[in-house]
């Protein structure tokens, strides 16, 4: 099985796939990473890793369907089994959904369909609930909506901030989202 893993920040998520795959517990090859920006620690420590990487620059495209089309033209040229979103801040166009049906998975950092967006973590926290957690599922065109593959619960504690809380939420994260992995390889 071979997958595009797409980020927008520091992948630690990535990082837990890298490392699974290293320990022999996760049996898939990481054909690209590829980012939305320059600069992103996602990218430098796949390169590191010796991972094919690519940006496709979203302010470097004037029309957002020009920008869509990029992307979808790099990632299919991999010729992936699956894309994984993995902290990849931005929704994909229609097509780029079309193209990977059932085939494009996102990870975030709340239970779903709860606390959906880009601080799922700061607004499960400022609502007050008592238990969070981290949900994989299938990518669709909009935010944080698609079908729920796994969840797993997360307990907030009384004196988290939303730095300590999405540092347990990722443990979990990492977790679910290999095991999604190695079920679907
Ligand atoms: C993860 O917690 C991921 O769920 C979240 O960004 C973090 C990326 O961490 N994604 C979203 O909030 C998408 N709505 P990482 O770059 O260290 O893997």
């Amino acid at each position: 099985m071979r997958i595009v893993v797409l980020v927008s920040g520091t992948g630690s998520n990535l990082q837990a796939v890298i490392d699974a795959i290293a320990a022999g517990s996760l049996d898939l090859s990481i054909a690209a990473v590829g980012a939305d920006r320059h600069g992103s620690y996602g990218v430098e420590r796949s390169a590191a890793a010796g991972l094919d990487t690519f940006v496709v620059d979203f302010k470097a495209y004037a029309e957002r369907a020009d920008w869509d089309a990029a992307l979808l033209d790099k990632v299919s040229s991999y010729r992936p089994d699956y894309v994984i979103s993995s902290g990849f801040m931005r929704i994909v166009g229609p097509q780029f959904i079309e193209a990977f049906p059932r085939r494009y998975l996102n990870t975030h950092p709340a239970l779903l369909p709860s606390f959906p967006g880009a601080h799922g973590v700061r607004d499960a926290l400022a609502y007050g609930v008592k238990i969070t957690g981290c949900t994989v599922m299938y990518a669709d065109a909009g935010v944080d909506t698609g079908p729920i593959i796994a969840q797993r619960a997360v307990e907030v504690l009384a004196d988290d901030t939303e730095e300590s809380l999405h540092e347990r939420i990722k443990v979990a994260e990492r977790e679910l989202l290999i095991q999604v992995l190695r079920e679907l390889s």
